[in-house]
């Protein structure tokens, strides 16, 4: 069992805080009830729940809830009754409130208010979980740490630090680079191709050097206004999806371990720099991928859950129609040399990409995905996320402003009710005439 309750030392006994704990569970037959009717019998009402399918495969499930605790004694009260039911409890953050409830979830209204992300790691932050191939390695979590106490105190505006690489960190990079290239010109889509020689001849892409992120972040910026920001893990679907909304994608710094080449159970600069980064060079992709970023600011939790599920499909693990074939966009695909063989193989379903059933289908995150995607270009999909976020349910529409790196919200309510009083009014007038 694993617990962390240490960050409510920081605090003092005054509350309230706004708290988010993150707990998992196995699919046990009214586990989460049990959790939740603990947490309801300490007085606590639950502003978010949100969940998703383990990354550590002997659990199913991981939940992330929000609430207001009145003082530290009763935030140890609740992770400790969560403690003798749940596998795991980890209080992820907590900050002090004035109590008020916004009924619109908090998002981001400029980008420099990403920096508030910055230490809301989900998991896999400074601790490592026992089955990542690096968790006995003393030497391996010092360097990692290392990278991740950088990113922790980065903020906007600020030169992505420069990580000097070790040779056994490059010769882990140049092995996975060299067997994904040759799978690259067969497998991944046009646009990967076209990008991929560039990021070669700019950035310093090759077998024997990591590129820094700070070279591929410019780069980028000017291919599509797109900046890579560094991470120190896993933040969650809503503040992740948030950020693409500013154009800005979170990066881990900290490379695989080196006895797995193939396998990570987290990103790491391998995953960002051969799978994500290529396709941030499009300006189509780019622009479908704000798409999903500015649909989800101010969404709910349940649109957040349908969010991150399309992302899932698309950005990590989508596919595509060109040329009569089949190639991978996804950079959980391209950036995988099993999965990326198996994807375009007969074995796994393949369905067209609709975002009304995307949003909605199961996936599982340990293993190959049974089920893949298909989009028809990068454009249609943008187009068809824009259509289905007017389906979800939130009371204002947004524009980012590219010159002052902000959002704008229109709210729909108000202007509903313009064009209601303007209906009444040209009726008015016809009646005159
Ligand atoms: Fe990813």
């Amino acid at each position: 069992m694993y617990s962390e309750v240490s960050r409510t030392s920081d605090l003092n006994d005054h509350g309230p805080f706004i708290t988010t704990i993150l707990f998992s569970v196995n699919d046990r037959l009214g586990v989460l009830d049990e959790c939740l009717t603990t947490i309801k019998d300490l007085n606590v009402s639950l502003t978010r729940i949100e969940s998703r399918p383990s990354r550590t495969p002997d659990w199913d499930y991981d939940f992330f809830v929000d609430f207001s605790a009145e003082d530290t004694k009763q935030l140890i009260r609740i992770v400790t009754a969560l403690e003798k039911i749940t596998k795991r409890v980890k209080v992820v953050s907590t900050s002090a409130t004035n109590a008020t409830t916004e009924q619109v979830p908090w998002f981001p209204r400029k980008k420099s208010d990403l920096d508030s992300f910055a230490e809301k790691v989900l998991e896999m932050g400074e601790e490592l979980d026992s089955d990542h191939p690096g968790a006995k390695d003393p030497v391996y979590r010092a360097r990692r740490s290392e990278i991740t106490r950088l990113a922790k105190i980065y903020r906007h505006g600020q030169p992505i630090p420069e990580i000097k690489y070790a040779p056994e960190e490059i010769s882990t990079w140049g092995t996975v680079f060299r067997n994904l290239t040759k799978l690259f010109p067969t497998h991944a889509c046009r646009e990967h191709q076209y990008v991929f020689p560039l990021l070669v001849q700019n950035c310093g892409y090759g077998e024997d050097n990591i590129p820094q992120l700070e070279t591929v972040s410019k780069f980028l910026q000017e291919c599509t206004g797109f900046t890579l920001r560094p991470v120190m893990g896993l933040l969650s679907s809503r503040d992740f999806l948030n950020s693409l909304a500013f154009r800005v994608f979170h990066s881990t710094q900290y490379i695989r371990h080196h006895s797995k080449p193939f396998y990570t159970p987290e990103p790491d600069v391998c995953h960002e720099l051969l799978g994500h980064a290529p396709l941030f060079c499009d300006p189509d992709f780019a622009d479908f991928s704000q798409e999903i970023g500015l649909s989800s600011l101010g969404a709910s939790d349940s649109d957040i859950e349908k969010l991150s599920t399309i992302y899932w499909f698309t950005v990590e693990f989508g596919l595509c129609r060109q040329e009569n074939e089949i190639r991978a966009y996804g950079a959980g695909l391209l950036s995988s040399f099993g999965e990326l063989e198996y994807a375009l193989t007969d074995k796994p379903e393949k369905l067209s990409f609709d975002p009304s059933k995307t949003s909605v289908q199961k996936y599982i995150v340990t293993e190959y995905q049974p089920i893949y995607f298909v989009a028809e270009s990068f454009k249609d999909a943008q187009t068809k996320v824009r259509e289905f976020a007017k389906t979800l349910n939130r009371p204002f529409s947004v524009r980012y402003n590219p010159y002052t790196e902000s959002i704008e919200e229109k709210i729909i309510r108000y202007t509903q009710n313009i064009k209601s009083d303007m209906t009444t009014l040209i009726d008015a007038l016809e009646r005159l005439q």
